[in-house]
């Protein structure tokens, strides 16, 4: 049985783009693997804490010697983490806002990326520990990054933490146009067809 997580950051609730693109993808991953199992977490929905200076110090201090307080900090960041590792495929909504990811994305990302858990520095560099999964990333934009890329700060970044962090199986989706009346209509469309030949 595969455990597919579906990660969802946009601010628009059930008229986002990136979450209906990234439902697109569910229903043809559910096609192939009929038995899969979908876990939805919806960053902006239950307002996804940033690293914060206390969340900070309470990552640094030893664990012995944390407080309550940080223990809860801890705890959660290692359910996130370990929801990360027991999905064996991942559907990120990737909305691009000025420019960049959503900031629950970011704070998401920050909450993974743990030193010996997530990746490790060896002699040779740095090295990703979250091995084995598969990634589609459904990124939407109001404007057409795909033929222009210069101000596109979501795709590269995307795919270069996730390769930090060990997943280097990453596919990426695109719907956008989205700003633009007369591409708004078929975007999603495109990228359906984007889709079939991904996933083909
Ligand atoms: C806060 C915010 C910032 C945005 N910034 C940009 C931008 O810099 N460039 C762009 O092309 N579209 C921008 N957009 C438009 C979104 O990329 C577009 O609405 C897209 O559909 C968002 O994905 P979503 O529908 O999943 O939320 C922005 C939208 C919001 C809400």
């Amino acid at each position: 049985m595969k455990k597919i997580l579906h990660v969802i950051s946009s601010l628009n609730g059930q008229n986002s783009y990136s979450m209906a693109l990234g439902n697109k993808i569910l229903e043809q991953l559910k096609k192939e693997n009929p038995d899969s199992e979908v876990v939805e977490r919806n960053l902006v929905a239950e307002d996804f804490p940033h690293i914060t200076a206390d969340k900070w110090q309470a990552i640094i201090t030893p664990e012995e010697n944390r407080t309550e307080a940080q223990r809860e900090t801890i705890a959660f960041q290692d359910e996130v983490i370990q929801e990360l590792l027991d999905a064996d495929i991942l559907v990120i909504g990737a909305p691009l806002y000025n420019f960049g990811i959503p900031s629950q994305l970011k704070a998401w990302i920050d909450h993974l990326a743990k030193s010996g858990v997530t990746f490790k520095y060896t002699e040779e560099g740095p090295q990703g520990l979250v091995s084995g999964k598969k990634v589609y990333i459904a990124m939407s934009s109001g404007g057409v990054y795909s033929e222009n890329p210069a101000y596109d700060f979501v795709s590269d970044y995307l795919i270069k933490v996730l390769g930090f962090l060990g997943m280097t199986d990453v596919e990426l989706i695109r719907v956008e146009g989205i700003a633009i009346p007369e591409l708004r209509d078929e975007a999603l469309n495109k990228a359906e067809k984007q889709l079939a030949t991904s996933l083909a």
